[in-house]
């Protein structure tokens, strides 16, 4: 009997574990981001952690099976786990780039249910697609029957006025009959009409709560919170409530927030390289990737323009990498300017 009551309580005990497990490679992740979350950005990020998942910009399903797949796809080793963010809303479209997606050995496909931009609505996909469930359900379908990565959808909570929990709760509901395990929430309504793609990320109202209750009444799914999440402490408060949170803006704009993460939301090591050797790997980058692929290195400095944010000195750091008359000095040399000014400024300042 009382082997059994061990057994029992190890089973349980295990199956909690899995529980758990099963959540955690969406505990923490940045957000996809059209023109930021580049190939070259997602390097930079890496750098500052190793656990934190990292997601594409989105990449059209026409511009895939019509354009250049390697401009689109092209990746570092060092970038997983990476998720590729797909736009459309075509199954066979879908599936097939799901396909082409695995095959490149991204870790993830992501169809994006979210983007209220007037092109993406124009294309019958982003977040309009929230109206047609059913349509999701299929393209879901057919992309969890073409590979064997995890295919996951990202959305909002409502769109346009549509303000019941009933609207999101069903959406999520339709969608995970047909495969989809891992649902990624921006917290705030898409209003397809007047509002510029900012303005939708700013002036719909939060509302975390809904959130929360996918996940009460969603136990098995994996549910991710996305929207206006600015500091760890928030991080941790939402993560109370749910299984993963997702950050955007606040993780490009201020990158070194996620130095940390890894100690912190994932109990390993911290990520254990000071600014300097972050900044040291990134210029050394940005001469590999001028010699394999002619990449400008503005293209690559562009990303770190906010790893000096809210320090003095970070002003002239950004102007000296966002000035277009250094574009033929090397990089090694414009870091050691945009250093020296951090350095003169803060010597100003004590
Ligand atoms: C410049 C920019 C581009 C974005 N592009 C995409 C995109 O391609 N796909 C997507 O699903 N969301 C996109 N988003 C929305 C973000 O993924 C995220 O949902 C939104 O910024 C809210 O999170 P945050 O408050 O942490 O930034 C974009 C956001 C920004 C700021």
């Amino acid at each position: 009997m009382q082997g059994n009551a061990t057994a029992i309580s190890e089973s349980l005990s295990i199956g909690a574990r899995d529980q758990s497990d099963r959540h955690a490679p969406w505990r923490l992740s940045v957000a996809p981001m059209l023109d930021w979350t580049d190939k070259h950005c997602r390097y930079l990020h890496r750098l500052l952690t190793k656990n934190t998942l990292l997601y594409t910009e989105m990449v059209t399903t026409g511009g895939l099976l019509h354009g250049a797949e390697r401009r689109h796809l092209r990746m570092d080793e060092c970038e997983h786990p990476v998720a590729l963010q797909l736009g459309g809303s075509d199954a066979a479209d879908l599936a097939q780039c799901a396909r082409i997606g695995a095959r490149w050995g991204y870790d993830e496909i992501n169809l994006n249910c979210g983007c209220p931009s007037e092109r993406v609505q124009r294309g019958a996909f982003g977040a309009c697609l929230m109206a047609e469930p059913q349509l999701v359900a299929d393209g879901v379908k057919a992309m969890v029957d073409a590979v064997d990565i995890p295919v996951t959808v990202k959305h909002r909570i409502g769109i346009d006025r549509e303000e019941s929990y009933d609207f999101v709760r069903d959406f999520v509901g339709t969608v995970s009959l047909a495969g989809c395990r891992v649902f990624i929430v921006h917290a705030r309504n898409a209003w397809l009409k007047g509002l510029s793609p900012k303005e939708n990320r700013e002036i719909p109202p939060l509302r975390y709560e809904l959130v929360y209750r996918l996940k009460r009444d969603f136990p098995d799914l994996t549910i991710v919170l996305n929207g206006g999440v600015t500091t760890n402490e928030q991080i941790a408060e939402h993560l109370l409530h749910v299984d993963g949170v997702m950050v955007g803006r606040e993780a490009y704009h201020h990158p070194w927030i996620m130095s940390d993460w890894d100690a912190r939301f994932f109990g390993n090591s911290a990520c254990g390289l000071s600014q300097d050797e972050v900044e040291a790997e990134m210029v050394a980058y940005m001469v590999r990737d001028a010699a394999e692929d002619g990449t400008p290195w503005s293209a690559i400095a562009r990303h770190m323009l906010g790893m000096h944010h809210g320090r003095r000195g970070a002003r002239l750091w950004r102007q000296v990498w966002s000035d277009h008359k250094l574009k033929t000095e090397s990089p090694l040399k414009v870091w050691e300017l945009a250093r020296s000014h951090l350095q003169v400024d803060a010597q100003l300042a004590a």
